[in-house]
């Protein structure tokens, strides 16, 4: 072999992954990623570049699955010019709707459900089938390659548990990512172990049900979720712990005293109610009543009085009277929260609720406008009491002016200061100066 030869690799082919919905799904992307570097692929930022686009989607919502027919659509002229191009859909719309998505759109070459991605480089080599939705025995994560970090970053994510027991009747998570799946205690360690090695500081674990994680433990016992927080909060160099998303009903004692033993775990909590009318959660199914909400988190921040919470709601889920929104309105006022997702209520086909009478369009959208304006109050009244405090702010990447460094504080809010010095990764006191929309201006602390 010539020198000359020996050097001319083939070029790298490329990857891009569009990535809809939840923080799950972003980190099934950055796995998929990976699987397919394995391959020669690498990522690129460029669909018109790519020999591979993969759309990760979301179901959770009517709106999200349409997204993706429309976005197939428009890559019709793409695959038109490069007839080599690999189009494939993964996540939730592909578990649930499988081959009406080739059949909808024959452009499709690959359909790869979350629990089956593993086998991706398999699907594409033609040694596995095109369309792969079951739900496997093999675990994913055994047959995945190990983590590499794709690019410098000082924040991660870790899925811990997968999957949802607790069929709310509007939801489609316990269809399309199936039964509560836990990953093993020294997996989760190992993985957390392996980023902190790469320079990762700050891990949020995932799971559609986190806090419903358990697990045989490192001493035999079993552990819940509070005793996970506490084994990661003894690896030197991981310096933040956060988790999402909850449910309610899961926060088990030690999980609630968790938060006031773990200095790692960050004042932040995402906690979701979807309502504050006990006629409508029990309507969803939610197994709690809008008291219970309050009294628990009258005890987590008895536990961590300087905690951040924040939630999700649905407004016009079907029977919702003005009453029930206006008890929804009632319990938002004596939270407080420092943000919340709020959406109005989508049938989605096999859920219980898909056949119930829906509210008026016009009165839900009304709703929502106002339940809206009202956490939009609360998150700036959140954001300026920030002002004049000293928080700790994760540089993630540089900012838009020359000098400039973005980072996350304790609460997870974006944080502009000027640091000319400062490096990506650098954990740092800020002083908060100001509060912008949707940021916060802060100076390096003295
Ligand atoms: N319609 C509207 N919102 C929904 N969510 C889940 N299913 C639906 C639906 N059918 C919302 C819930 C959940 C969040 C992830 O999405 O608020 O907490
Ligand atoms: Fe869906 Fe309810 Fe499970 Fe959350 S707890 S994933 S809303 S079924």
């Amino acid at each position: 072999m010539t020198d000359q030869a020996s050097k001319t690799a083939p070029a790298a082919k490329k990857l891009f992954i569009k990535t809809y919905g939840c923080q799950m799904n972003v980190y099934d992307s950055q796995r998929m990623a990976e699987a397919m570097s394995a391959e020669g692929y690498e990522l690129t930022e460029d669909q018109a570049q790519a020999d591979m686009v993969l759309l990760n989607t979301c179901h959770i919502r009517e709106k999200a699955a349409e997204k993706l027919y429309s976005d197939l659509g428009r890559l019709k002229p793409l695959k038109a010019e490069n007839p080599d191009l690999k189009i494939g859909v993964a996540g939730c719309v592909a578990q649930a709707e499988g081959e009406e998505i080739v059949r909808r759109m024959p452009l499709v070459d690959l359909v790869v459900g979350p629990q089956t991605y593993h086998r991706l480089p398999e699907m594409l080599r033609g040694e596995a089938p095109k369309i792969l939705t079951d739900f496997p025995e093999e675990d994913k994560f055994d047959h995945l390659p190990q983590r590499r970090a794709t690019r410098r970053a000082p924040a991660a994510f870790l899925t811990v548990q997968e999957g949802c027991d607790k069929f709310c009747a509007f939801c489609v998570v316990p269809y399309t990512r199936g039964a509560e799946v836990s990953r093993p205690v020294e997996r989760i360690l190992r993985e957390a172990r392996d980023l902190v090695e790469r320079g990762v500081r700050e891990i949020t674990l995932l799971g559609q049900n986190v806090n419903g994680w358990h697990g045989a433990g490192e001493d035999g016992r079993e552990w819940g979720f509070g005793r996970l927080i506490r084994a990661l909060g003894e690896i030197e160099g991981l310096d933040r712990i956060r988790y999402t998303t909850s449910h309610p009903n899961d926060m088990a004692d030690d999980l609630i005293a968790a938060h006031r033993d773990v200095p790692q775990l960050m004042p932040y909590l995402h906690l979701p109610v979807q309502s504050g009318s006990d006629r409508i959660l029990k309507a969803m199914n939610r197994k709690h009543t809008a008291t219970q909400y309050l009294r628990l988190i009258d005890r987590i921040r008895e536990a961590r009085p300087d905690i951040m919470l924040t939630s999700d709601f649905i407004v016009g889920f079907p029977g919702e009277t003005d009453q029930d929104h206006a008890d929804t309105l009632r319990l938002i006022e004596k939270v407080g929260f420092g943000t919340a997702f709020s959406f109005k209520y989508s049938p989605r086909p096999g859920t219980p609720a898909y056949e119930r009478a829906e509210v008026d369009t016009a009165v839900a959208d009304a709703r929502l406008q106002e339940l809206q304006a009202l956490l939009t109050r609360q998150q700036k009244a959140t954001q300026e009491s920030m002002v004049g405090r000293s928080l700790g702010v994760l540089f993630e990447k540089p900012g838009r002016i020359d000098g400039q460094m973005v980072g996350k504080s304790d609460y997870l809010h974006s944080v502009f200061v000027d640091a000319p010095d400062a490096q990506i990764g650098d954990l740092v006191p800020v002083r908060i100066v100001e509060s912008a929309r949707n940021s916060l201006r802060g100076e390096l602390a003295a």
